[in-house]
């Protein structure tokens, strides 16, 4: 067990590095660049009547946007989660905590994650490690799920992360099973949920075999977590492993596409941008996007307002695509005309 000194410092650590954009990919992009959605010149609508509603696990948001977990367990993180979730309730879209790990070893932390009384409505998503969650067994996942009144349950996925953290997991064994048994007797949804490596479509046929109907693809082109860890492990053997798979992943734009196809619900973080970016995943049969390094800048830039002013403008930039690709409605971008550009063609080619 970690103590709660260490886990402040690995979380700080985590916060500046991913912050300070030292951690985002270098050479992998989302390749949802090469997502070429068909200019309407005629929408004959107005704009103020399109609607960016989705539904995601069940629940409605009245834009495609999540911010995606990130944190928790020191003072830093619970005025950071604490802001988030009162911007995604202003906005009726999704917040989710980082991991519960640290609540889960020590109790006393549990109120670094707890946002209920800032924003008691909002859709709020839980998050803890495959690994953790196996360990812990589904009674204790459940308690920690209740403790935060959680909506759903993100169980992260992150090998490559953990072969860099010092002290990280090495065995993955029985995941699948543990995710069936999560899903099987969890009262909320599962999703399932990488960390910045995507999901192949051998992943998502064994998430959507163990019952679960939701994924985070949280694909390469962002963040790069493998990267984060190896800034940490600077000079070492695993901080060296770390550079070398630096840019290890799947962009985000076809694990996107892989996991639609496999009929899961999608949301597509993973170094997405901007509503275009959003639209884009959409195209590709995402329900939503999501976003975790762009809104923790915000509010490293500005606080509260900032990341109000941040998802304001996504919210504007989705709602023009939609507008200018003649659809009514965010939801109809599934089915909008588009033209794939070479290299997603090619990635979607060679894995289908
Ligand atoms: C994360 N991410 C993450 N994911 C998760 O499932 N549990 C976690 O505890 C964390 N912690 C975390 C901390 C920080 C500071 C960042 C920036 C990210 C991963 C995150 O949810 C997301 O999937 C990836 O960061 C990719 O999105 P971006 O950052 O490229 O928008």
């Amino acid at each position: 067990m970690t103590g709660p000194a260490d886990i402040s410092q690995r979380k700080a650590d985590h916060l500046e590095v991913a912050a300070s954009g030292r951690a985002d990919f270098q050479r992998t992009t989302t390749l949802l660049d090469d997502v070429f959605l068909v200019h309407q010149a005629l929408p004959e609508r107005a704009v103020d009547d399109i609607d960016l509603e989705v539904e995601v696990f069940g629940k409605k948001l009245k834009a495609p946007l999540v911010i995606a977990g990130m944190t928790g367990g020191t003072a830093e993180a619970a005025a950071l989660n604490r802001d988030l979730a009162r911007a995604a309730e202003r906005f009726g879209i999704a917040f989710g905590v980082g991991s519960q790990r640290a609540m889960a070893e020590h109790p006393e932390l549990a109120a670094t994650f707890n946002v209920r009384d800032a924003a008691p409505s909002v859709t709020l998503i839980g998050n803890l490690g495959a690994v953790q969650a196996r360990a812990l067994g589904v009674d204790a996942v459940a308690r920690l799920c209740a403790q935060i009144g959680a909506d759903a349950l993100a169980i992260h996925l992150n090998p490559a992360m953990e072969l860099i953290q010092p002290g990280g997991d090495r065995d993955f064994r029985h995941i699948v099973d543990t995710l069936g048994e999560l899903a099987q007797r969890l009262e909320v949804p599962v999703i399932a949920k990488e960390t910045g490596c995507g999901l192949s479509a051998e992943a998502a046929q064994a998430i959507f075999a163990a019952g679960i109907r939701t994924v985070d693809v949280s694909g390469a082109g962002g963040t790069s977590w493998v990267a984060v860890e190896a800034e940490r492990a600077a000079g070492t053997a695993a901080g060296r492993l770390g550079r070398e798979l630096w840019d290890w992943g799947i962009p985000t734009a076809v694990s996107c596409a892989l996991c639609a196809r496999e009929g899961l619900e999608v949301i597509a973080t993973g170094g997405v941008r901007s509503g275009l970016d959003i639209a884009r995943a959409l195209a590709l049969g995402a329900r939503a996007g999501g976003m975790a390094a762009p809104m923790l800048r915000a509010h490293r830039a500005g606080g509260f307002d900032a990341v109000c002013a941040a998802i304001e403008e996504v919210l504007a930039s989705i709602r023009a695509v939609v507008f200018l690709t003649g659809c009514g409605r965010a939801a109809e971008l599934a089915a909008a005309k588009k033209h794939i550009g070479a290299g997603l063609r090619g990635w979607l080619a060679d894995l289908g």
